[in-house]
This record gives C-alpha cells, sequence and structure tokens, in this order.
C-alpha cells in the first residue's frame, strides 16, 4: 500500500480536478496584498515572531503554545521526530503521512481501524490503553466524519500524546468539536493548516498548538527560518478576526455545494455515502471503484483513489465539493460511467 499516494498524483492536464481538498478560488486582496508585499523584504531572514503573536491570539493561547510550520505535513515530522518511540496508535482511515513520519522516524505502529459499518464514527475503546502517542484527524481525511470534540477529548491522559489532525476544521462552521484552544488537556497537539480553504498549498504553511513544554522540544529540531516570509505574512493575515469571520461564509457556502454533491451522489444507482459528511469533501463506494476512476478520467474527471488508506480499498473513491455546475457535470459523467459495462 503505498501511503505517500497524494490527490495531487491524480492530476493531468485537461482533467476537472475533484482529487484534492484544496478550494479552488483567487486569493483574497487582504490575503495576496501582504504576500505580495513582503517579497520586497526577501533579503532579510523572516521573522515569526509577529505571525506566531497572531495565531496564538486567534485561538486564545500564549505565543508559547503556537508553533509555526511548513504546512501540517511538517508539525507531524517534528512530533514524529521529538517523541519517544514507546508505541504510537493511529487511527485509520485517515491522513497517511503522520504513518509515514513515525515510522520513517522508528516508531511501532498500531492501526486502529475504524469501520465503514459504523460510519468510521470514533470509537475511543478501539484505542490501546496504553498508547503513548495516538493520532487522529478532525474532521477526517478522507471519511469527512467529523467526530464530537468529547470523544476526541476522552482520548487524552498524562503520560500519553494526543495529535489531532484539524486541517479541515476550518470547513465546519463555527469549528464547535476543535480542541483548539482547550488548554486543560494532558499531551494534546493541534495540528492546523491554512493551505485548505485559502488554497496556499504551495506556500507551505501551518501551525500546531500544544503545551509550551511540547512546542519547545518541537521547535528545538525544527530546521531554522522553516517558515519562509510570503508564508509568515499568508499566516498573519489568515489569523486575523476578518479572516476567520471569512472562512465560516465560505464554510456555510461549502456546506449547501456539499448537500448538492451528496444529495445528487444518492440517487446514482451502485453508489454509497456513508454517513453524514461535514468537511470539503466527500467519500463514495461504488463497485469496481478503480475502473469507476479509470472511466471517469476519460470523461474529464480526476478522482482521489482510495486504495491507499488503510481500512479501504479499491471501491472506495473520494471527490472534493466543487461548485454545483462542476458538480452537476460529475454526476452526469458517474451515472454515465455506472451505466457503462
Ligand atoms: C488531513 C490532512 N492533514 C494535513 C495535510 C497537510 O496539509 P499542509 O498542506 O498544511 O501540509 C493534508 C494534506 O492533504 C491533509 O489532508
Amino acid at each position: 500500500m503505498d501511503l505517500r499516494h497524494h490527490g495531487d498524483a491524480e492530476l493531468a492536464e485537461g482533467l476537472v480536478d475533484l482529487a484534492v481538498n484544496v478550494r479552488h478560488a483567487p486569493l483574497p486582496d487582504w490575503l495576496a496584498e501582504p504576500v505580495a508585499a513582503s517579497l520586497r523584504d526577501l533579503a532579510r531572514y523572516p521573522d515569526a515572531v509577529p505571525a506566531r503573536a497572531a495565531v496564538a491570539a486567534r485561538h486564545a493561547r500564549p505565543p508559547e503554545e503556537v508553533l509555526l510550520t511548513a504546512g501540517a505535513a511538517q508539525a507531524f515530522v517534528l512530533i514524529a521526530q521529538a517523541l519517544p518511540r514507546l508505541g504510537a496508535t493511529v487511527v485509520h482511515p485517515q491522513f497517511t503521512e503522520p504513518e509515514v513520519a513515525l515510522r520513517v522516524a522508528g516508531h511501532p505502529v498500531h492501526r486502529a481501524i475504524l469501520p465503514a459499518e459504523s460510519g468510521f464514527q470514533l470509537d475511543p475503546a478501539l484505542v490501546p490503553g496504553d498508547a503513548s502517542l495516538v493520532c487522529l484527524g478532525n474532521p477526517t481525511n478522507p471519511t469527512s466524519v467529523l467526530h464530537p470534540a468529547g470523544a476526541v477529548a476522552s482520548l487524552a491522559r498524562t503520560g500519553r500524546v494526543l495529535v489531532v489532525d484539524e486541517a479541515f476544521m476550518d470547513s465546519v462552521p463555527g469549528e464547535p468539536e476543535s480542541l483548539a484552544s482547550r488548554r486543560d488537556l494532558p499531551g494534546l497537539v493541534v495540528v492546523r493548516s491554512f493551505t485548505k480553504t485559502w488554497a496556499l498549498a504551495g506556500l507551505r504553511i501551518g501551525y500546531l498548538l500544544a503545551p509550551a513544554d511540547l512546542v519547545a522540544a518541537f521547535e528545538e529540531i525544527q530546521p531554522r527560518w522553516p517558515v519562509a516570509t510570503p508564508a509568515l505574512a499568508a499566516a498573519r493575515a489568515c489569523a486575523t478576526p476578518g479572516a476567520v469571520a471569512a472562512e465560516r461564509f465560505i464554510a456555510e457556502r461549502l456546506a449547501v455545494d456539499r448537500a448538492h454533491l451528496v444529495a445528487g451522489l444518492r440517487t446514482v444507482p451502485g453508489v454509497t455515502v456513508v454517513g453524514a459528511p461535514a468537511s470539503s469533501f466527500v467519500l463514495l463506494r461504488v463497485a469496481g471503484g478503480l475502473r469507476v476512476r479509470a472511466a471517469l478520467r476519460q470523461q474529464g474527471f480526476a478522482v482521489r483513489r482510495c486504495d491507499t488508506f488503510p481500512g479501504l480499498g479499491a471501491d472506495w473513491l473520494r471527490v472534493a465539493v466543487r461548485d454545483t455546475a462542476t458538480t452537476d457535470a460529475f454526476l452526469t459523467a458517474l451515472s454515465t460511467v455506472r451505466g457503462s459495462p
């Protein structure tokens, strides 16, 4: 199983991108302008202090509890490299980079697989009590399941580091299940990203939130100047109250577009959508998924194969939520493909 397969590998010239969960939208001026202005300042080494303070304020935490990273992806590597190799549990199906980072760093990895039959809902009993490091996503890529904050928080305990990947939490209006501002849970590390909603995947900007001693341990092994000046400018802009309000607006629009996609998928014979998708992508089940994926490419659509996610297989595909016109065209193509032998 290729844990390093990513949606961007599904793309090709001329295909509509339903494979990568980055929003398709031009940068708003309030974001593009500071990023562009920062290009005049590239002779200096980056200064992360203002952006760190802005992100800390956004989550009502002190700056010592924030670490800016080159995308959420770098946070997983720092966590894996910094922590003792005592036994990690990764809750699947989920984004596979955390497991890759753990394995590369030499952690023994146990997979706790949430079954499709239970709608991929978090069952805390599946996580071994003695796991010293636990990783899960909320909302989870690729299932689009949003776990209740209480169930996620119940996994925290003294002597354990609990890593919650909230890279897509800003796709949920008001973020009711986020643990980002929780300072009372022992060993909680929340990983966040600016690259999805704000279409900044190429800029590499994310962060983690954790108790100050853990942040210090991660910072210690981080390369110097890990986040470039334009990415810091973006982080500062995206952490303002105005940006957070804009995220909420985008998330509310997304919910409408997602409902349109899910309703349409449920009318296609042989296609199943499990549970209530909550993020910017939807997981669907269809017999012969890999054949369907190949046929969709012939029809001009790139979707994400899901046989590279532990706990899923060839009959699962993930599609990004797009505007309703794109979705309608996709649904027509899917119906055609399903109808063909
Ligand atoms: C669930 C999840 N977490 C984290 C990441 C990495 O995000 P970033 O672009 O901030 O490194 C991704 C990227 O696909 C993701 O799907």
